[in-house]
């Protein structure tokens, strides 16, 4: 699984338990990002619906939702990974710019990085196994970069995984199945049927992921943008219609109210941060307006590195001051009052827990 800011590794058994006390025959991952909590639901039984915005994220979903491991024939997959791993290295975009310009991988990884992508379009295009090959290559990829988890920035030196070579393996596919939506929250909710329990982990504070993540949304669209900057950032990212409400103050509430009320969900699960830029009390009441019962799990988290060693710039000197150590992560759970009662007197522990 790739490194991924926001992510809800900790998280995903403490959901999949809320999602079998509801007994939900489907679900959905509003924001799935990395789909570690849709692979979580598929794995429990239900039709698990995955959204995001990200290109590179409907490529897991296809990979890990759509894809029943049942169905897959795992000598095909192996065979072409061997067919990929063996094409010869060729110097494209990818070497140019994210190895050359910037520093984001080794160039002897980058020149693989290029054959084996042109590889997958040319020998796998119509082929089921594309988005599996796809997430093989994002995978590896991720096992050799030369970054704190984002891409806003490379590191000086060389990371010593980035010196290791790139290797493309399976991916530990999911048994169960469902459906890969690529699009924006609020306008994806009108158009899904009912759901029996709906889990929305939206971006809540400045920080982009089309940004962070373009390099990933370049190598899986492979269009070979025009980019600017140190970071080679997509040039399109500058556009309108790449920036996502969630990232802005004014914006994020009323997107995540509408989506609260256009949502046919029995049962809600919002996860949301005390660093995020909406209050507790907001969040609870955009809940509440659905009607039924609400009540907020509070968990303590340890932050992402990136925040503890402070900011610095490429040159190393530090420009900024490490924040706290540790940040409040809440589950506001929304539903029908005994369906929450039940999930509050659960093995879930309520409030003041410490993640693992
Ligand atoms: C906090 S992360 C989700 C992490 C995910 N739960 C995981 O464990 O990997 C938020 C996700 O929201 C996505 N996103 C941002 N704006 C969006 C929008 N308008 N509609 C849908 N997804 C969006 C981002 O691409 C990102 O993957």
């Amino acid at each position: 699984m790739i490194k991924y800011l926001g992510s809800k590794r900790l998280f995903v058994p403490v959901i999949g338990e809320l999602l079998n006390a509801t007994g939900a025959q489907n679900a959905l991952d509003l924001f799935t990002g990395t789909t570690r909590v849709a692979q979580e639901f598929c794995r429990r039984g239900a039709f698990t619906y995955a959204v995001d915005t990200a290109t590179y994220s409907e490529v897991l979903a296809q990979c890990y939702v759509e894809t029943d491991a049942m169905n897959v024939d795992q000598d095909e997959v192996d065979r072409a990974l061997r067919h990929l791993s063996s094409l010869p290295p060729k110097r494209g975009y990818f070497t140019r710019v994210f190895c050359e310009e910037s520093r984001y991988f080794h160039p002897d990884n980058g020149a693989r990085i290029d054959a084996i992508r042109e590889g997958i379009d040319e020998y796998y295009e119509d082929s089921p196994l594309r988005p599996i090959l796809l997430t093989s290559l994002l995978e590896a990829a991720d096992a050799v970069d030369s970054t704190v988890g984002l891409q806003m920035a490379y590191l000086k030196q060389w990371a010593p995984r980035a010196l290791k070579p790139l290797e493309l393996k399976s991916p530990v596919l999911t048994p169960g199945t469902g459906k890969a939506i690529r699009g924006s929250a609020p306008e994806v909710v009108a158009t899904l049927p009912h759901i029996d329990f709906a889990y929305l982990d939206p971006p809540y504070n400045q920080h982009r992921y089309f940004t962070n993540y373009h390099v990933w949304e370049t190598l899986i669209r492979n269009d070979e943008p025009e980019y600017y900057g140190i970071a080679c950032k997509r040039m399109d990212a500058r556009d309108e219609e790449t920036k996502s409400p969630f990232n802005q103050r004014s914006q994020i509430g009323p997107a995540l109210e509408q989506i609260l009320r256009d949502l046919d969900a029995g049962t809600v699960a919002l996860s949301f941060s005390d660093e995020g830029f909406l209050p507790l009390e907001q969040l609870v009441e955009y809940c509440e307006a659905r009607g039924g019962a609400v009540e907020v799990l509070e968990f303590e988290n340890k932050r992402h590195v990136g925040s503890q060693i402070g900011i610095h710039n490429l040159d190393g000197q530090k420009v900024g001051t490490p924040g706290p150590a540790k940040n409040l992560e809440y589950i506001i759970l929304q539903g029908d009052p005994e369906t929450v009662r039940a999930l509050i007197d659960g093995a879930v522990p309520r409030t003041g827990s410490q993640l693992p």
